[in-house]
């Protein structure tokens, strides 16, 4: 079984001049099928066009949106962490009733703690202690062990190899999903999320804007779509300066879920990025992050994770120079904003709310994020 393996027709067209009601309910049913289960709705996601976010910022070029939120689970990893399942299951490295452990910041976690306990798997993740509140209440919710991680950890560029060997000692016998490392992430995307820009842009598309966490998205499709198009720019948006953790700030606004990919150590890069794909990095600070999400959600109506706000701010710039004038902008919208609002993105953080830290009896002190 492959995520999606019947074709679908064209998306819903939206209701403009040509909208009949027969139309718009028939490309509706012919796009979502009944599925035989969650796994089945993953994937398959719509292409939407940003034209009032477009027309706000200037843009020369057509940005589209890949919606990654309407994934079942609300993110793009609902794709692969049903790839990396699979392909353990297929590989007899998953066995009935296992526990799968990960490092996480989050959207893995809840995804893979869902679709696990339906397939009768337990979860546990590390999770730093940086995380939106949200995102943990959904962990807990769906029955997931959280192990905190506190966010000074990341500091020391061995990190990431750290905490993986301790959570294989922690850990005898669990399956550790690994979406930093494990082939079977970009080759999700590959498969799956490039093809998917690829039909739906009847091969229109000319840049694809996507972050960086474990290098998964912008690998995979940017690999597929640049194998169909040499031409095609890959961008990727990376948090700036102000925008990590450092000695000085360990908790300053972040951009849940992507990380720096210049002027790091190459230790920190994870394994699945792909340096060599990338024609350009953009940096892009939290603050801005933020405010394009506010932006397209008041532009467009779509509620959108900081990162998804990262890669529309970095399309927006793209989207201003002559040189794109005409061409076609896919950004990767990787998350829902529901995870975020705890977290201050929209607005300020309802009274009481501490912010991200480590929950009471967890170990830590709950430090304020900003
Ligand atoms: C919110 C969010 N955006 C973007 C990304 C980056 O995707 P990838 O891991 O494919 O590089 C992640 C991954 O952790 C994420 O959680």
């Amino acid at each position: 079984m492959t995520l999606h393996e019947t074709a679908h027709p064209a998306h819903a067209p939206g209701i403009d001049s040509t909208w009949t009601f027969e139309t718009t309910a028939r490309s509706l049913t012919g796009r979502r099928p009944v599925a035989g289960g969650v796994i089945d709705a993953i994937g398959d996601t719509p292409l939407i066009e940003l034209s009032r976010f477009g027309a706000a910022r200037g843009a020369r070029a057509r940005i589209l949106g890949k919606a990654e939120f309407s994934n079942p689970l609300g993110s793009v990893k609902d794709r692969i962490v049903w790839g990396i399942i699979r392909a353990a299951e297929e590989s007899g490295q998953l066995r009935p009733g296992a526990l799968i452990v990960d490092i996480t910041s989050g959207n893995t976690g809840i995804a893979l703690a869902a679709i696990a306990a339906g397939r009768g798997y337990r979860t546990k993740f590390y999770l730093g202690d940086n995380t939106s509140p949200d995102k943990r209440l959904l962990l807990e919710a769906i029955g997931a062990e959280i192990v905190p991680v506190p966010n000074s950890l990341f500091l020391d560029p061995e990190a990431l190899d750290l905490l993986f060997l301790r959570a294989q000692e922690e850990n005898p016998g669990a399956f550790i999903a690994d979406q930093l490392n494990n082939p079977a992430n970009p080759a999700t995307h590959y498969a799956t999320t490039g093809p998917e820009i690829w039909r739906d842009t009847s091969g229109g598309v000319d840049v694809l804007v996507a972050g960086v966490g474990t290098g998964g998205t912008s690998a995979g499709a940017g690999r597929f779509l640049k194998e169909q198009k040499p031409a095609l720019r890959l961008v990727v948006a990376e948090p700036g300066d102000a925008s990590v953790p450092s000695e000085e700030v360990l908790y300053p606004e972040e951009i849940d879920g992507v990380h720096k990919v210049v002027d790091v150590e190459p230790e920190q890069l994870p394994g699945n990025y792909a340096p060599e794909l990338v024609d350009e990095v953009i940096g892009v600070e939290a603050s801005e992050a933020y405010a394009a999400a506010r932006e397209v959600l008041h532009e467009e109506g779509l509620l959108v994770g900081p990162s998804s706000g990262a890669n529309l701010e970095a399309a927006a710039r793209l989207a201003q120079r002559p040189e794109h004038e005409g061409t076609t902008i896919v950004v990767i919208l990787a998350d829902t904003g529901e995870r975020y609002l705890s977290a201050g993105v929209f607005g300020p953080r309802p009274a009481g709310d501490s912010g991200p830290g480590v929950p009471d009896g967890a170990g830590g002190s709950g430090p304020e994020r900003r």
